[in-house]
């Protein structure tokens, strides 16, 4: 008993400050770790499960969602074989797969490595040619212009506000004169039923996070004002730490539709959801269309 109290001893002033780290409050956006987390060689692969699960809504939505969406998208929008379009964070090509199938041309970009590797062997298997990208969309460039740019499942909820500037420049240079633009977000009634909370766990090994055994600890933090979230997550194994911080900024339709006049692009549609169903009160996310202003 005396000796494991000393060995408490030595490690306590670092366990202190180790936990303190761990359970501070960031400032908004101090820290920006997304491709970080996509690109992780372990984490990653496992993105890749769940974003092909069928019945899970993690990494990208369920199956019959995305049958539905990508529907609803192709009818509205007429995607055909004169239509161009680009799908900004791709992912492993649920999307982009579904709109090559109407013989547009399709741009797929994400960071994911391993997920544009299976989005190119789908591609091959099934005939199905998209032009698929590994970058940050937040640098990527080209001279092509789209009738139609998608971000879809709240992955404008990410960016910090500079990168959000960034991100509104880049399409409107990459929209066609009668382009459309395609985003969801998450709204305000999602951010006002999120619960603070914190908790830990220890997983022994093959975890989300890790082929080790290690520590989870968890964070979901509120920035009332800013009606932004961050999800936090600590990783612990025996030689390493990680801090992964994913941010989802909520919006409502008159915060989005003045951000995007800022930036030239008027909004002309709202949706409660990228399938196209009517926004109300209780609608977690919406999906608007924009244009650049004539
Ligand atoms: C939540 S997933 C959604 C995937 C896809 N849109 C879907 O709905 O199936 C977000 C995707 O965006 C990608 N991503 C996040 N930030 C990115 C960035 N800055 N540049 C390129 N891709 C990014 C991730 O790698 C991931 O594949």
């Amino acid at each position: 008993m005396k000796e494991l109290l000393t060995e408490f001893k030595i490690a306590n002033d670092a366990m202190f400050e180790l936990l303190e780290k761990i359970n501070r409050r960031p400032e908004p956006y101090e820290f920006y770790t997304t491709p970080d987390m996509w690109n992780d060689p372990y984490v990653s692969g496992q993105m890749l499960k769940y974003h092909l699960m069928e019945d899970v809504d993690l990494a990208s939505r369920n199956m019959d969602f995305i049958d539905r969406s990508a529907n609803w998208i192709i009818n509205e929008f007429k995607i055909g074989n004169e239509t161009s379009v680009c799908d900004f964070g791709c992912g492993p090509g649920l999307y982009t797969a579904r709109f090559a199938g109407t013989g547009a041309d399709v741009t797929g970009i994400d960071l994911s490595e391993s997920s544009i590797e299976y989005a190119l062997k789908e591609s091959l298997r099934n005939d199905l040619p998209v032009n698929y990208v590994i970058a940050n969309y937040l640098e990527y460039d080209t001279n092509k212009k789209f009738d139609l740019i998608t971000l879809i499942f709240c992955d404008f909820c990410v960016l910090n506000p500079k990168q959000r500037d960034i991100l509104l420049a880049k399409f409107v240079k990459l929209l066609q004169p009668n382009g459309k633009l395609l985003v969801d977000v998450s709204t305000h009634h999602y951010f006002y039923n999120v619960e603070p909370t914190y908790n830990y766990e220890y997983v022994k090994a093959n975890g989300f996070w890790s082929a080790e055994s290690h520590y989870v600890f968890n964070h979901t933090f509120k920035y009332d004002g800013k009606k932004l979230l961050l999800n936090k997550h600590a990783i612990i194994e025996k030689n390493r730490t990680r801090e992964f911080f994913n941010w989802l900024k909520c919006y409502s339709l008159p915060e989005l539709r003045d951000l995007f006049s800022r930036h030239g692009l008027e909004i002309t549609n709202c949706f409660g959801n990228i399938a196209g169903d009517s926004l109300n009160d209780d609608s977690n996310e919406m999906a608007v269309i924009a244009e650049v202003k004539s």
